[in-house]
Parts: structure tokens; sequence; C-alpha cells
């Protein structure tokens, strides 16, 4: 389970309030979507639950470990895929995925199993020798995807995960996400295509300048709009309205 409480952070002396005062609770085993126009403090939230960017206030928790006072421990229970997938470019993939399952103590045999699996799934196993600066955005974005499944977390995070992919991965990455919370798995993304969001996910949270603007199942939003088709209506409707 995945506790965020009163989180809250500023930019540029606070002049810029990216998050204010948060509160979520998400289970295990749930697909969670995060929505919000541009801006909203998506990616800052996020960079916050995953160890990138301290809260100026608040607690992280995740299944009892304080993700900021056991940084570590946190850390090896997540994978974490960024919004933009810049990594270094002058390694070539074999030694990038190499080089993230060594940081998580993969062993040789367990690594070599995914990495042929993914990379195959993802359709990218004939370019692992190729430098990274080489890849296209997609191709980028399915290395780090690959390298994010290597470990077995508790918690699986992705910032707009779905930017940049061909049709057969982003089916075939649905397929994963869903598949971790049948193992109990917690998965928590972002994501603008409402689509994806209303088929995928168990609840939604829709953000809007830090806050919270509607949180539930897509029935409980559903519930609480004029407009009560399709979320893409509930979302401009709640973020117009603010
Ligand atoms: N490094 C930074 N320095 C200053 N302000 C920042 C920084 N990063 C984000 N912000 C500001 O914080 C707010 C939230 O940004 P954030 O990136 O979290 O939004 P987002 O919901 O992820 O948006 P998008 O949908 O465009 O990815 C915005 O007002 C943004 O300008
Ligand atoms: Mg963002």
């Amino acid at each position: 389970m995945l506790k965020l409480n009163n989180i809250s952070k500023s930019y540029n002396k606070g002049e810029v309030k990216a998050v204010d005062n948060l509160n979520l609770e998400i289970k295990s085993g749930e697909i969670f979507g995060f929505l919000g126009p541009n801006g909203a403090g998506k990616t800052t939230t996020i960079k916050m639950i995953v160890g990138l960017l301290k809260p100026d206030e608040g607690k992280i928790i995740l299944d009892g470990v304080d993700v900021w006072q056991d940084s570590l421990r946190a850390k090896s229970m997540i994978s974490y895929v960024p919004d933009n997938p810049e990594i270094y470019d002058r390694l070539n993939g074999i030694e990038y995925l190499n080089f993230i399952a060594d940081m998580y103590g993969i062993s040789k045999e367990e690594r070599t199993k995914k990495i042929e699996y993914y990379t195959k799934l993802f359709n990218i196993e004939d370019s692992l020798g190729d430098i990274i600066g080489s890849f296209s955005h997609g191709m980028k974005q399915k290395l780090v995807l690959t390298s994010a499944l290597l470990n077995d977390p508790n918690l699986f995070i992705l910032d707009e995960p779905m930017v940049g992919l061909d049709p057969k991965s982003s089916f075939n990455l649905k397929e994963i996400m869903r598949k971790m919370c049948n193992e109990g798995k917690t998965v928590f993304f972002s994501t603008h295509v409402m689509e994806v969001a209303e088929k995928l996910c168990d609840r939604i949270a829709i953000i809007n300048k830090g806050k919270i603007i509607a949180l539930g199942t897509m029935e409980e939003l559903r519930a609480h709009a004029k407009e009560r088709e399709s979320l893409e209506n509930i979302f401009l409707e709640l973020t117009d309205n603010e």
C-alpha cells in the first residue's frame, strides 16, 4: 500500500506551489491513474514518491517503509519509468540493462531470462548491441521499460508511459500492468490519454493546481459529474470549473 500524507512541494522559494497538501491512499493490487492538465503537479508528485524530489512537507509510506527515511529500502521496492527516457547515450542497450540489473542485485540467470523476454516483447532485441544515442525515442522508452521490469517491484510507477510507444507495445505494456496488479503489486501512472485511464484503471485521481479535485472509480467519478458519459467529459468539466 502506498500512502501520501499531506505532501507539499514548492519551486523557486515558494513562488510556485506545485503540490499542495496532497493526500492519497493506494491499495496493493490496484491500477491507479493520475490525471491532470499540464503543470498540475503529476510529475512533481511522482518524483517525490520515487525519492527524486524531497517533499517540503508530509510523508510518503510504501508498505510500511518511509520513502524518505529509509530511502534505499524503499527504492529497492520501486520501479520507475520517467516521462523522459534520457539515459546514458554512450552505453549500448545491453550494457545499460546489465548496469540496472547490477544495481538491483538481480542474478545472471534471472536477468538473462527477463531481458530476453521483454526485449523480444518490445521488439528491441536486435538493437541491444547499439549505443543508446542511436535509439529512437520509442526505443529508448522500451529500453527503460525493460530495465524497470528487471526488478520485481511492489510499486510500478510510470510517468506518461504510453507517449512514443507504438500500438502493439502500448497494448503489451497495458497487459503487463494488469498482470502486475493481479500479482498484488501496485501500479501508479500518469497519463493524458483518457481512454487508457478509463479502460485500465481501478481508480483515478484528477489533480489540478497541485490539489486533488476528483478521486474514485469511474462509476464514482461519473456520479459526481454532470456530463456522465466519458472520462474526457468529466475531466473537461472538472478542470474547467477550477
Ligand atoms: N524544476 C522546476 N522548477 C520550477 N518550477 C517547476 C519545476 N518543475 C515543475 N515546476 C512547476 O511545477 C508545476 C507542476 O509541474 P509538473 O511537472 O509536476 O506538472 P505535470 O502535471 O507533470 O505536467 P505535464 O502534464 O505537463 O507533464 C508547474 O507549475 C511547473 O511549472
Ligand atoms: Mg509531467
